[in-house]
């Protein structure tokens, strides 16, 4: 199968249909633009699993989606769409670049949710954007951005309300989107502890990609955590591989240099 991007943390390949390609998720995870690097073997798994379920539950309430079908343990089948360079982030809670830009102290709500955007540009090291530029750059009009805004706004707003039952806080997540070739705007990328904080809604634990960041133990059982909350079926050895009985830890750390050129950041 033709390998179409290779990402920090997903491969993109092309299927026999021009409209369709396979997200496949990796056990890589990433942090610093590239900077922290280490192979999870499960993860990949896991964060497919997760993204499913969460776009098949925005599916079915009419939130466009470029997700299709499982294909396999780590891979779904989507529809092909022109990424558009924008991250759009949703906070519910302050914590991350938030509080280091602005100064907002850990913890404080977000009511209404916080809507920000980030320039998808490694090179650049992702940049805040306001309105203004993303026209200046020709990333969206101003129909379209009104579009994203406003199927951000209410994909956090299910997605928090469905983790919520589950005893999660969803504290913030980035959403990409994309435009397929007839010009249809969709949710695209993943929907996982990758691109979401997620904290367990008593104690406040982080379970997700922060384990990794912050090295705050053991990143393949917040994961598991998740999958387990949101009843996901997984074979068992996914549920239950433990990496520290193999003595690894936070997995095999790959070094801690830049990622090599060629690399898209999906
Ligand atoms: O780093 P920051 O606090 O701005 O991240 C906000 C949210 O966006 C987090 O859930 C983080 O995981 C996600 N994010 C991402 N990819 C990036 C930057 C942030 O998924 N390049």
């Amino acid at each position: 199968m033709q390998l179409l991007y290779q990402g920090k943390a997903k491969q993109i390949l092309a299927t026999q249909d021009p409209h369709t390609i396979i997200v496949r998720f990796t056990d890589t995870v990433t942090a610093g633009n590239g900077k922290k690097r280490a192979t999870i073997p499960g993860k990949g798994a896991l964060a497919a699993h997760i993204s499913m379920r969460l776009f098949e539950l925005l599916s079915t309430q009419n939130i466009p989606t470029h997700y299709i079908r499982q294909l396999d343990q780590q891979s779904f089948l989507a529809h092909k769409v022109q990424i558009i360079p924008l991250e759009v982030v949703v906070r519910h809670y302050a914590t991350g670049s938030i509080t280091k830009r602005l100064g907002i102290p850990k913890g404080r709500a977000f009511q209404p949710p916080l809507v920000e955007f980030f320039y998808k540009s490694d090179e650049l090291g992702d940049p805040p954007l306001c309105e203004a530029h993303i026209y200046a750059l020709g990333l969206a009009t101003p129909h379209e951005l009104a579009q994203i805004v406003s199927l951000a706004q209410r994909a956090a707003a299910l997605l928090s309300d469905y983790v919520a039952q589950r005893d999660l806080k969803l504290v913030d997540m980035k959403f990409e989107f994309g435009r397929t070739a007839a010009g249809a705007l969709l949710l695209a990328d993943e929907i996982s502890p990758d691109t979401m904080r997620l904290w367990d809604a008593r104690t406040d634990e982080s379970l997700d990609k922060d384990v990794f960041r912050e090295d705050k133990g053991d990143l393949l059982r917040a994961y598991q955590e998740v999958a387990r909350r949101l009843n996901l079926t997984l074979p068992l050895s996914y549920l239950t591989r433990s990496l520290s009985a193999s003595g690894e830890g936070q997995g095999e750390v790959e070094g801690t240099g830049e990622v090599g050129t060629g690399e898209v950041g999906l």
